[in-house]
């Protein structure tokens, strides 16, 4: 072979590259490429064989043809696998497109009862203030329910609390007294404590009865505790729950638990009075039962709806409204 037909084959096998890589799409037949052109018994390659066999005088020349060549075509190899990787890459984010313009799967939010709501804003109101959570056993005995709260077995008072029963001694509690009892039982005072809980009265269900229903009670024991202690704690709820502009209005009333005993009214001038609740001091017969010196120490107590609390925020008529699951009435708060 002479310098002009390597010259020739060096053509073939350009001609022969620029159709075959023409024809290369994806990076394995860029790879079989390399090896059919740069192989070891690549087309190029083995045109290099020839190179011993030329005159001397031909072979500088002969040796910058194929070295032109195979820089070339391994320029172009190089070039060809960047482009096909592109092109696959391309491929699978095309592929992996998401439309953001579709119209999304509607879901409805989940949202907390208003008595939910109403429960835990109370209880943060007292949290602020240094008030721990405390919670009883909704099934209780007469003893923590009526007896410990100085409402012996035939005290009158009882009418005011209609029971369910499960067995003798045994009922569902009336409401969230009971557990001022135990945590006074179980620890020294100061006490100062906020109850939530579901009571339960033999009431027939009406605009303001349910059998089932929710109270939170508070309990503040501690040296020198005094009425007015009492007052300030209200006046400070009165103006966290409601907020400003709230008149409050303290009047006698009778719990057989605490002396004296009063109820505690609200309005919004001119809007008429609202029972919020009912309060006191703790007996000293209380205080005497748990095992604490009434001489010592004294304190106060109250105990309100949480329904109550809910139908006065928002206007709500008919606590039936609060467990009949309608997501009309319970999607609007
Ligand atoms: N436990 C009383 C009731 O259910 C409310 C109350 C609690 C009154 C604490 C005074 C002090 O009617």
């Amino acid at each position: 072979m002479d310098l002009a037909e390597l010259a020739g084959r060096c053509e073939e096998v350009r001609k022969e590259w620029a159709r075959a890589s023409a024809a290369a799409h994806d990076p394995g037949a860029v790879e079989a490429l390399r090896v059919r052109f740069l192989g070891r018994k690549g087309l190029v390659t083995v045109l290099f064989d020839h190179l011993r066999a030329l005159p001397p005088a031909d072979r500088a020349e002969a040796g910058k043809l194929l070295n032109a060549l195979k820089g070339e075509i391994a320029a172009a190899l190089e070039g060809r696998l960047a482009a096909v990787a592109q092109a696959a890459a391309e491929a699978r984010l095309q592929a992996e497109r998401y439309d953001l313009t579709l119209p999304g799967t509607w879901r409805p939010l989940g949202r907390l009862h208003p008595l939910t709501q109403v429960r835990r804003e109370i209880e943060e109101i007292f949290l602020r203030m240094g008030f721990d959570i405390a919670t009883g056993p909704e099934v209780e005995t007469d003893y923590y329910n009526f007896e410990a709260l100085a409402i012996g077995p035939d005290h009158p008072a009882r009418d005011d609390w209609d029971s369910f029963y499960l067995a003798d001694g045994v009922l569902l509690r009336t409401h969230t007294s009971p557990v001022q009892i135990r945590v006074m039982k179980s620890q020294k005072p100061p006490v100062r404590i906020l109850c939530p809980g579901r009571c339960y009265r033999r009431d027939n269900p009406d605009a303001t009865h349910s059998p089932v229903f929710h109270q939170i009670e508070l309990l503040w024991v501690e040296k020198g505790l005094t009425m007015a202690h009492l007052k300030w704690i209200l006046e400070e709820f009165v103006r966290a729950f409601f907020g400003p502009g709230y008149e409050m209005r303290i009047s006698a009333d009778f719990f057989p638990f605490t002396e004296p005993s009063a109820q505690v009214h609200i309005r919004k001038p001119p809007g008429r009075w609202l029972e919020i609740m009912g309060a006191g001091m703790v007996d000293p017969a209380v205080l005497t039962e748990v095992g604490y010196d009434p001489e010592e120490v004294t304190g106060f107590a109250f105990g309100l709806g949480v329904e109550r609390m809910a139908m006065l925020r928002w206007g709500i008529e008919d606590i039936r409204l609060f467990y009949g699951n309608d997501v009309r009435f319970l999607s609007q708060f």
